[in-house]
């Protein structure tokens, strides 16, 4: 698959077939994943993973009540109270892997690196017929102290992109439109033909063949 292909192809999935992910694909998957360029090289990156559709329906019961129940008004979470107290919304759309990608918190620009990571996971992804979804709902549940030693995720990690892994039902999915890209200022530098000069400062439309060079190939 090309690489333009796969980055114009890649949705936010939000259904699934039972089939599930296997081992093999998903260590695949972290390989590219790991791929990624990372400040200094650092590669502040550490994964969890989660398989069982039933274990993730918990989870997403067990996030959302944690949601709901720590919501901020002022937090753009608010918006999502109605999907949240709703008991069929499932937060993991019934994905049957959950993957996610955490940060050592040493790093100042571990998230960022991250970020770049979990879009070569998604992209990576694409190539063997599966489809993703990030699902930030999830993040302030698994940052939850008691939630990060259930997963094993040490204290000083944060967990920075979950991402939700399966074969879609459907072959495709209508691409979100984005707007055209805003581009703040574009310095233009002019292009210039450039100019052949012999040694006598003489202009040439091509480069001067030296005449040593020129009289070897008469011979
Ligand atoms: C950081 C991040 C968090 C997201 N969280 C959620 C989420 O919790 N639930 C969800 O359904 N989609 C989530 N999405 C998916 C976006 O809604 C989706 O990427 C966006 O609508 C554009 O659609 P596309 O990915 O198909 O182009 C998230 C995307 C990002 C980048």
């Amino acid at each position: 698959m090309q690489i333009t292909d796969a980055i114009y192809k890649r949705r936010a999935v939000r259904s699934f077939q039972t089939t599930p992910v296997t081992e093999d694909l998903l260590m695949k998957l972290l390989n590219a994943t790991i791929q990624a360029p990372s400040a200094r090289n650092l590669q502040p990156w550490a994964f969890v993973i989660v398989e069982g559709r039933s274990l993730l329906k918990e989870y997403s019961d067990r996030a959302k009540r944690f949601l709901l129940g720590s919501l901020d008004p002022e937090s753009p979470l608010h918006e999502y109270r109605e999907s949240l107290a709703d008991r069929e919304f499932n937060i993991f759309y019934d994905a049957g892997t959950l993957v996610v990608v955490c940060a050592r918190n040493a790093d100042p620009q571990a998230a960022e690196d991250c970020c770049l990571a979990a879009e070569n996971f998604m992209l990576a992804a694409l190539e063997f017929g599966l489809a993703t979804c990030p699902i930030g709902l999830a993040r302030p549940w698994l940052n939850a102290p008691e939630v990060k030693r259930e997963l094993h995720i040490p204290l000083a990690y944060t967990a920075v992109m979950p991402i939700i892994v399966g074969y879609p039902t459907s072959a495709e999915v209508p691409p979100v439109i984005r707007a055209i890209p805003e581009i703040l200022f574009w310095k233009r530098t002019p292009v210039t033909e450039p100019v052949y000069v012999d040694r006598k400062m003489r202009r040439h439309e091509r480069e001067p063949v030296p005449l040593r060079r020129a009289l070897d190939s008469k011979l």
